[in-house]
């Protein structure tokens, strides 16, 4: 069921391609960062449209990446669970959402000691805490998250370069409260308790692929070419789902289940190996 969110953003002044710590990270293909601001602009136009509010990040000189803010920590219930960055390129992205959150009046918030990506390797259901790690994030990051937040994290193994955060393999859609029958005939998924999720089964290990049918028997289970243009990296108020335009495929899978997909174009982000969610920090 929608509900009106808070995000945190951080406009791409200085984004550019400089190092390379993704396999979409390409550093002989040129970054326009003019179409970069103007795509992600749009992204943020977009969301306020949808009854939205955007924070925004002042952006610094020397992190490129700060753009993707959903990399900076995880915020539940007004605790923040700060990142510890894996690559030193991104180590002082960790300072400036600390210092954010600080100044925002954040209570409860905790540098992880374990190395964890923030949004990028959680993902909140209505239940669950869910947990990637292989890449990026810890295998000791969920327990520490699970301590923190006092709520059951289910850690999944990733295995493909190319979906090195849980958040390039999943989204959740919907906070599993009732829905608002929109989908007629009562639909398959909405209207009944429980999160409902996409994901790409080729980004997880065998068992992670197990526990994910288990939990998420009725999930949309995307195909490889939406999976390649990011389109699992979207965001969802709970009826709208903002993704990137190039996936097509997960448009009808989507609507069947009573959503309203928003395709918008980050083209230029993608060349970071990022996209809608990555732009896209949650505070809950
Ligand atoms: N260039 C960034 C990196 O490789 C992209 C981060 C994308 N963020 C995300 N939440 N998946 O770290």
């Amino acid at each position: 069921m929608y509900r009106p969110r808070r995000y945190l953003m951080c406009p791409p002044e200085h984004f550019r391609v400089t190092y390379s710590i993704n396999p979409w990270m390409d550093l002989s293909k040129p970054v326009d960062v003019r179409l970069a601001m103007a795509q992600w602009s749009d992204l943020r136009d977009c969301y306020r449209s949808l009854g939205h509010t955007v924070d925004e990040l002042t952006p610094h000189p020397d992190l490129p990446d700060l753009v993707f803010t959903a990399n900076g920590g995880l915020v539940l219930e007004d605790r923040v669970l700060g990142a510890r960055f894996a690559h030193p390129e991104r180590y002082g992205e960790a300072t400036v959402h600390e210092e954010w959150h600080r100044e925002r009046g954040c209570v409860e918030f905790q540098r992880a000691q374990h190395t964890n990506e923030g949004e990028g390797d959680f993902a909140v259901t209505d239940r669950w805490l869910l947990a990637g790690h292989g890449f990026r994030s810890s295998p000791l990051a969920p327990q520490e998250a699970q301590e923190f937040f006092g709520r059951p994290v289910i850690a999944l193994g990733l295995v493909n370069p190319r979906f090195y955060h849980l958040d390039t393999a999943l989204c959740v859609l919907d906070d599993g409260t009732a829905g608002d029958g929109a989908d007629g005939d009562g639909g398959s998924v909405r209207g009944r308790e429980g999160s409902t999720v996409m994901y790409y089964p080729g980004a997880f290990s065998p068992g992670s692929r197990a526990v994910l049918e288990r939990l998420f028997p009725d999930a949309i289970v995307a195909e490889e070419a939406d999976a390649l243009a990011l389109g699992l990296n979207a965001v969802s108020d709970g009826h709208h789902v903002v993704l990137p335009q190039a996936a097509v495929g997960l448009l009808e899978p989507l609507r069947e289940r009573g959503f309203e997909p928003v395709p918008v174009d980050l083209s230029e982000l993608l060349k970071a190996g990022g996209s809608v969610k990555c732009c896209t920090a949650e505070l809950r």
